[in-house]
């Protein structure tokens, strides 16, 4: 297992954001976390990457205890992130923010830029260009390509597709899969769920701060309850009363309590 987060709970103030997440991650897959405005997977992301501390539970990387290190460490040891909000350098070029990604690094990174222009040619096209005049989906391709430059084990994406038309949406899915075909795994965190279901491996469904289920990706698709609060299939399902509830009453919506 290349991450395993195991009950972890997290505050902002007084206000407990995770209230016992758990989450594994194999060595070659996509995981995704999907769920609806709030439930937690920016926060989640966040408290990987070490952005913000644990109250409680344990994340291990890589067969490392990593709950305490500092998230500049957590890099070092594998874990890259592309932020929500894409986080890319307004002034400067697309290739000194590619070249920013690999900071961590010493050497010679021209083979890893060609890798990344060779995925993203538009970069490629716009090397010279300044960060902060490039296009929503421009930028979000930047963000991916300079998380890739620091050689990543594990690459977390927070909602890659926000903002962005549906033909450049899937232009970054597609791409996402090279990558991991090429080798990194990948936890992304989407409320396209749609789309991430069709990508990912796994799922993990999250609600108010606790997984309320997990399954194999294809599974979730076809989930009725998934379908209906998810995929705009219909009328919300509280999937945290089917969680806590009656196994196997997932088709049939309850009257709303
Ligand atoms: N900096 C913060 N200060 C206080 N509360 C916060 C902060 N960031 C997030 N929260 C709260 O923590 C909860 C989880 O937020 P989080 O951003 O993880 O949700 P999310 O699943 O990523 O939602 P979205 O789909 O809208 O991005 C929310 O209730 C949110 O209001
Ligand atoms: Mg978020």
């Amino acid at each position: 297992m290349l991450l395993e987060v195991k009950d972890i709970h997290v505050h902002y103030g007084k206000i407990e954001a995770l209230k016992g997440i758990s989450v594994e991650v194999n060595e070659g897959e996509i995981v995704t976390l999907i769920g609806a405005n709030g439930a937690g997977k920016t926060t989640t992301l966040k408290t990987i990457s070490g952005l913000r501390p644990l109250s409680s539970g344990s994340i291990t990387f890589d067969g490392n205890d990593i709950s305490k290190m500092p998230g500049h460490q957590r890099v070092v040891a594998g874990l890259g992130q592309a932020p929500e909000g894409r986080g890319v350098f307004p002034g400067m070029t697309v290739q000194d923010n590619l070249l920013m990604g690999a900071y961590t690094r010493s050497g010679d990174f021209s083979a890893d830029l060609d890798e990344v222009y060779e995925l993203f040619p538009r970069l490629l096209e716009r090397r010279t260009q300044m960060g902060g005049t490039m296009s929503g989906g421009e930028q979000q391709m930047l963000a991916i390509g300079r998380a890739l430059m620091a050689k990543p084990k594990l690459l977390l994406l927070d909602e890659p597709s926000m903002g962005l038309a549906p033909l450049i949406v899937q232009q970054i899915f597609s791409i996402i899969e090279e990558i991991n075909r090429r080798g990194t795994t990948v936890l992304l965190v989407e409320q396209n769920a749609q789309q991430a279901l069709k990508l990912a491996h796994r799922a993990y469904v999250l609600e108010t701060g606790q997984v309320v289920k997990s399954a194999p990706a294809d599974e979730l698709l076809n989930d009725p309850a998934v379908q209906a609060a998810y995929l705009g299939g219909g009328a919300a399902h509280d999937l945290v009363e089917e969680a806590a509830g009656a196994p196997g009453s997932a088709s049939v919506p309850e009257e709303p309590a």
